[in-house]
């Protein structure tokens, strides 16, 4: 969730920013510093939500009760809705910093504040957030599992409760079996992929610019867990519209961003087309790449005005089924 091109190494040979000295050089320790405002923002923020889904339970508007009626009682399930604030957080935090890194990365348009530093500041600094609450997201839901098991001894509590949460496909149950590890994936990239710039003077500037770019695939995957598994927005009320349509800006900053990226290389060019040859294959994947963008753009549209979101209908009467009750509910 970083910037493609950083300001610190932009036009620069590759070779130059392998061995650049590391004086100048943003490290891990000084982001980890100055993320340190941020982060109280974030669990500000969190505490926010956290609040309104404590008060929607207990009033009995949660649509999470709604589905899964043995939640009703907010003091017993606390830390299960941490762990869905922790994930609205981190889903926003997510968002953010997309958006950043995708302005960053594209032609800097003209309304865009601040210097490029200190955006690709916030881009890094919001992006380590993001990892953070991802992570608070799914260790509060290994504590609730852990809470739960009562019945277990606290060796076997404990392993269910990291297993269920962390172990991609041990989760045995429901939605969850499909919806748990999208999640897991989009955790287990996103570590990789934004950490990899702290050592990009080792790997090269390029190779940590190709693989960076692929953190897109840990924001759909989020994206996609949450409107798969949360119940908050499980049914097709306005918190799922919502959802849908905060991924528009970011679907048409894709957009610009692949038509007008910053670095000339990646521009399309009828020069490129008619080079033919090794470049043709990169010249049709980027043309193709423009195409499912703007093709992302019309799908959003179209679920955003026909209201065919994949929410579900919420049923007059409290269904006898939970998509994800703990083990034995
Ligand atoms: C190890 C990885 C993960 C695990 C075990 C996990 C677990 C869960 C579970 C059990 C739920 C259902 C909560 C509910 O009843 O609504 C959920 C929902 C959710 N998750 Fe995750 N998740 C993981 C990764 C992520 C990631 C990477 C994000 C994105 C940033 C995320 C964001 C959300 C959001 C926003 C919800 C909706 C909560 C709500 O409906 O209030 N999760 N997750």
């Amino acid at each position: 969730m970083l910037p493609e091109t950083t300001s610190d190494d932009e036009g620069m040979p590759e070779q130059l920013t392998r061995d650049r000295p590391a004086a100048g050089r943003v490290t891990l320790r000084t982001d980890l510093r100055a993320v340190l405002p941020e982060a109280g923002a974030a669990v500000a923020v969190t505490a926010a939500v956290f609040v309104f889904l404590y008060v929607r339970v207990e009033s009995g508007d949660s649509a999470t009760v709604a589905v899964m009626p043995f939640m009703a009682d907010a003091g017993t399930y606390w830390m299960y809705l941490l762990s869905q604030a922790f994930g609205w957080s981190a889903l926003l935090w997510a968002w953010g910093t997309v958006m950043l890194g995708l302005l960053l990365s594209g032609q800097r348009p003209a309304w865009l504040p601040g210097s490029p530093q200190v955006l690709e500041r916030w881009h890094r600094t919001t992006s380590l957030t993001t990892m953070a609450l991802m992570f608070a997201h799914a260790l509060m839901f290994a504590a609730e599992l852990v809470r739960y098991e009562v019945e277990l001894a606290w060796a076997e509590r404990l392993w269910v409760g990291f297993a269920d949460s962390f172990v991609p496909g041990w989760y045995d149950s429901g939605t969850g079996q499909i919806a748990i590890p999208i999640g897991q994936g989009a955790l287990y990239l996103a570590v990789p992929l934004g950490l990899l710039f702290y050592v990009r003077h080792r790997i090269g500037a390029n190779t940590w610019r190709r693989l960076h770019r692929f953190v897109i695939v840990v924001y759909v995957l989020s994206v996609w867990h949450t409107l798969l598994y949360g119940t908050n927005v499980w049914y097709g009320e306005w918190p799922r519209t919502v959802l849908w349509l905060l991924q528009l800006p970011v679907a048409v900053l894709l957009v610009l961003r692949l038509t007008r990226p910053a670095r000339r290389a990646e521009r399309l060019t009828r020069a490129g087309w008619g080079q033919g040859g090794r470049s043709l294959p990169r010249w049709t994947l980027r043309a193709a790449g423009r195409v499912a963008a703007g093709a992302v753009v019309l799908g959003l549209i179209a679920v955003v005005a026909s209201g065919h979101d994949g929410g579900r209908e919420r049923p007059a009467v409290t269904p006898s089924t939970a998509p994800h009750a703990p083990e034995g509910e």
